[in-house]
């Protein structure tokens, strides 16, 4: 059987939606927006594919929020709020084995992160930098050389510097 990614996606979604259906219905227009937004950032087709599938997906860990939580009218005690913030966590944890999928299970892990750090689960802040470090650690022994990773690492403190000076050449030992 061949289950092509965006049937998958779609898939996805019509089982989100059977828990709420306003998930689904809002997974849809927010995929749409974003997409036309992200068209005058990318002209890159594959890119505008996992940001239509990673926004369409955004929410998909709900599916593992329980009823009481997910549907409750009105707000959340802090317990409650707790368990669903674990959503973007539970919706990478789906996604993140599909190879046609990574780049869009990185966006469902990111999309409660707000610009000024007060986000979840990672709490980023100064996203360029930090976001780059989560990736580059991530493909360890993947895409990356573990001791290049390593040497990475070890020289964190000298890059930030770098990046917040916006320089591109050390200065001189
Ligand atoms: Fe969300």
């Amino acid at each position: 059987m061949d289950l092509s990614a965006d049937v998958f996606a779609e898939t996805l979604v019509a089982a989100l939606d059977t828990r709420e259906h306003e998930t689904g219905e809002h997974s849809k227009r927010v995929a749409c927006h974003t997409l036309v937004l992200a068209r005058r950032f990318t002209a890159d087709s594959e890119r505008l594919r996992q940001i239509y599938w990673g926004s369409l997906l955004h929410d998909l860990g709900k599916i593992g929020i329980p009823d009481a939580v997910l549907l409750k009218p009105g707000p959340l005690a802090a317990d409650e709020r707790a368990l669903m913030r674990a959503h973007p966590e539970k919706g990478y944890a789906i996604l993140k084995n599909v190879p046609s999928m990574r780049e869009a299970a990185e966006i469902v892990l990111a999309h409660e992160e707000r610009f000024d750090g007060s986000g979840y689960p990672r709490g980023l802040r100064g996203l360029p930098f930090d976001a780059a470090k989560a990736e580059i650690v991530r493909l360890a022994g993947t895409q990356f050389d573990p001791a290049a990773v390593e040497a990475f690492l070890a020289e964190e403190p000298v890059l930030r510097e770098m990046v917040a000076a916006k320089c591109t050449m050390p200065a001189p030992a």
